[in-house]
């Protein structure tokens, strides 16, 4: 465990205690969410707590100040996200403890996170260096035909899902892609004589169906996953489309969908161990 001092001179002084949060602090971290002007994202936050470690530094009057997860895959690599301060305890060194601490209980893992403007620099001094830029598209698309390239997942497909994603990401994320039968809403493969080339899921958010993770092979196969998907999705949906993915954002662009955020994404430690062409979109910015 991390501590040290803040001063502070309107209140008592705050002592940054960075302690992993239980299940128990979902609301909590909801509610600093929100009083960040963040959408509240129930089923976001409980795959987080379930598959991440949550960490936070409470005031002495035990409220939380600040919140971040961390999410690894296996020992290589690790994403850090939603990591958020109380407007109340802004610029004391707060975000950059409790980022600290997850970068120290990361160990040695390649870790990679998106950067809001407000965060950037923040991480920029521990390390991080920017990756590209990140946009978040957000529109109803209408009317959009299937390719026909695609089908359902079925169980079955799960080891084919874990290891085209095991490829992309250069590590293990069982964890999180166990749950994705349950989490999304809609899952596709692409399928090689019954082999699994690329996969995409989408899952519903408070406002919106997000669409993610894709992992394909090339643009050609993640487009038709990302197509086929909208195909079937009724009401607005969010996509994350990286810099380096012009087409995918070209796609979004041609569908009238409108670029909502921009954040820098980040990396720390290493090369990516990852066949980073085969990765598209994440399943939330918070896991990569
Ligand atoms: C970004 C955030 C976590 C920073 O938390 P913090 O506890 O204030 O961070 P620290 O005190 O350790 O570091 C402060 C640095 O963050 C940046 N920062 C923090 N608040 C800022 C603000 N309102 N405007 C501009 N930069 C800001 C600055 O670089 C600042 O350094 P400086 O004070 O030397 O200029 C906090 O502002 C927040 O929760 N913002 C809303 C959610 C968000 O954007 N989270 C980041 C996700 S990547």
């Amino acid at each position: 465990m991390r501590t040290m001092t803040i001063s502070d001179t309107s209140r008592a002084p705050l002592t940054a205690n960075v302690t992993r949060l239980g299940r128990s602090a979902i609301d909590e971290c909801r509610d600093l969410a929100e009083s960040r002007h963040w959408d509240r994202e129930e089923r976001k936050w409980d795959l987080l707590f379930a598959v991440g470690e949550v960490y936070g530094i409470r005031d002495q009057d035990g409220e939380l100040a600040t919140a971040a997860v961390l999410a690894r895959n296996g020992a290589t690599t690790a994403t850090i996200g939603m990591v958020l301060t109380a407007e109340r305890y802004e610029r004391r060194g707060l975000g950059a403890a409790t980022v600290r601490h997850l970068v120290s209980v990361a160990d040695s893992a390649v870790l990679t996170m998106y950067a809001t403007e407000n965060g950037r620099p923040l991480y920029e001094r521990l390390g991080f260096v920017a990756d590209g830029v990140n946009t978040s598209y957000r529109g109803t698309v209408t009317a959009e035909t299937s390719t026909g390239r695609s089908r359902p997942a079925e169980p079955a497909d799960l080891p084919g899902i874990r290891a085209v994603d095991a490829h992309a990401h250069g590590a293990d994320r069982s964890k999180v892609l166990n749950r994705l039968p349950r989490f999304c809403s809609h899952l596709r493969v692409l399928d090689d004589h019954g082999a699994v080339t690329g996969y995409a899921g989408a899952w519903p958010n408070d406002t919106t169906t997000v669409v993610g993770p894709v992992i394909a092979a090339n643009e050609d196969d993640a487009l038709a996953l990302v197509t086929d998907l909208v195909a079937d999705i009724d009401g607005p949906i969010r996509l994350e489309a990286h810099s380096t993915r012009p087409r995918l954002t070209e796609w979004a662009r041609s569908r009238d969908l409108s670029g909502f955020d921009t954040t820098t994404m980040t990396y720390r430690g290493e090369d990516h161990p990852g066949a980073r062409d085969h990765w598209w979109s994440p399943i939330t910015v918070a896991l990569g």
